[in-house]
């Protein structure tokens, strides 16, 4: 089929490639003409294990190309909305205006096909009623269906053509609803063709469906940090008590990993969006238990600060303090609202002499952070520290030898902002090992 993806950050660059990859012709279309030129010449301008190959593998095959130019998408039979959705400053409410741009610059351009009116499939995060108001603004030139990603930073090629589950909030007109599904089983074809379940409601309960997702998501996280609180108080480990709990199924063992907390692009704008969305819909009450996950969240990261400042016996100005992580997450170079960068923000806000290393991450921080002192590795972080923060669990440093880490620091003080250190071993190597909601 042939297809237009407009946005094409990790969202939109990661699916025009992929849906490429799977045998359909993709424009793939961005208002940066940096970003496009960079994803033509197959170099993907941000981190993303796997992305690269699918990318070159796509542009080789003739089927891929980006353009900045929206006439290209004319004669496309489905246009994915992948725009970001941030949040607005000063609210918590989500900025929409990408998703107006897009749809507003691509309605001129939409075109009947053999097969039917042009399918417009909106995958950005929504305020729960975008789609029913976009609806409008598209009119009788194309249909709407509104069709949630689920993919995670890191993964977002895997989750992308094999997804746990395909969701379509399709339109109320019998006609339209069917022409919409019609043409994403023409897309999703070699997904479906596998048995990945596809379910199909109305615009906003697929709407719903992602920001309540990562609503769970998120108080799952927020819960066994709550727990680590508790932990803490009481002198119990945190690690424990989530395997515990999780050999109960309806608990399960993912997502209780107990630290410095979540972050990124995604988990914290989407609550707090969704709080803001609760609030105009006179639905307020129904997710304030949001703003509680959102502050136990937060909390987290001013309790590292405070275990560095204990560590540091209160003296930290002047101090070297090593923070190994700057990522949100492992295998990914996004720093939105990530707790290691904020940690070590705070940090130096307090006079530490923070030193940075991240393998990903290192060369945006440099561009956005000229105040921090970025080290290329975890050894020239840690030289002479008088505490080494691990907050991004890449591989790399959970595999750290402490024995040999320790001839370099001035004092042997470990923080396991991620409880993945093996503390037994840190502590034979003389260190004082320091985890989260652990003892
Ligand atoms: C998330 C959702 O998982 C994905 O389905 C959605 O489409 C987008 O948002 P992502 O932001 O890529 O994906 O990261 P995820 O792997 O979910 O991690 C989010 C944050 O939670 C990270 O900062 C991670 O370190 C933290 N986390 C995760 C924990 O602190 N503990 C856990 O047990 C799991």
């Amino acid at each position: 089929m042939n297809l237009s993806v407009i946005g094409c950050g990790y969202l939109g660059a990661v699916h025009a490639s992929c849906m490429a990859d799977l045998g359909h012709t993709v424009v793939g279309v961005d208002v940066d003409a940096a970003k496009v030129a960079r994803l033509n010449a197959g170099d993907p301008p941000f981190h993303e294990p796997g992305l690269g190959e699918v990318l070159q593998r796509a542009l080789a095959s003739g089927r891929l190309r980006f353009t900045t130019d929206m006439a290209e998408v004319a004669g496309a039979e489905v246009h994915f909305i992948g725009v970001g959705t941030p949040q607005q400053l000063g609210t918590y409410a989500a900025d929409l205006t990408y998703v107006d741009a897009a749809v507003d610059a691509l309605v001129p351009h939409l075109t009947d096909g053999p097969n039917g009116p042009a399918v417009i499939a909106g995958k950005s995060t929504v305020p729960v009623g975008t789609a029913a108001r976009l609806a409008e603004t598209i009119g009788d030139a194309g249909v709407l269906v509104w069709n949630p990603e689920f993919l995670r930073e890191g993964f977002a090629v895997q989750d992308t053509v094999a997804p746990d589950r395909l969701v379509y909030g399709l339109p109320p007109e019998p006609e339209r609803a069917a022409r919409a599904q019609e043409a994403l089983d023409g897309v999703y074809v070699s997904i479906l063709e596998r048995g990945t379940p596809r379910l199909t409601a109305d615009w906003a309960s697929a709407e719903l469906v992602k920001v309540a997702a990562n609503s769970f998501l998120a108080t799952k996280i927020s819960f066994i940090n709550a727990m680590a609180e508790m932990c803490e108080a009481t002198g119990a480990d945190v690690s424990f008590l989530a395997e515990a709990i999780g050999h109960d199924d309806r608990i399960g063992k993912k997502f209780l990993k107990a630290g410095v907390g979540f972050g990124g692009g995604c988990l914290p704008k989407d609550i707090r969006a969704f709080m803001a969305r609760a609030g105009e819909l006179g639905a307020e009450q129904s997710l304030t238990f949001l703003r509680e996950i959102d502050s136990i969240n937060l909390r987290r990261r001013q309790h590292v600060v405070n275990l560095t400042v204990h560590a540091l016996e209160g003296r930290v100005p002047g101090k070297p303090v090593a923070v190994l992580g700057a990522a949100f997450k492992p295998h990914s170079d996004d720093i939105r609202d990530s707790p290691a960068l904020d940690v070590a923000s705070r940090l130096s806000g307090l006079g530490a002499k923070v030193r940075i290393t991240d393998p990903a991450a290192g060369p945006v921080l440099r561009q956005v952070r000229p105040d921090l002192d970025v080290r290329d590795s975890a050894g020239d972080a840690i030289d002479g520290a008088h505490a080494v923060l691990l907050l991004t669990e890449w591989p790399e440093f959970v595999s750290l030898d402490p024995v040999e880490l320790g001839e370099r620091v001035a004092q042997r003080t470990i923080i396991d902002g991620r409880n993945v250190l093996d503390s037994a071993a840190w502590r034979a190597a003389g260190w004082t090992y320091v985890g989260l909601g652990r003892p």
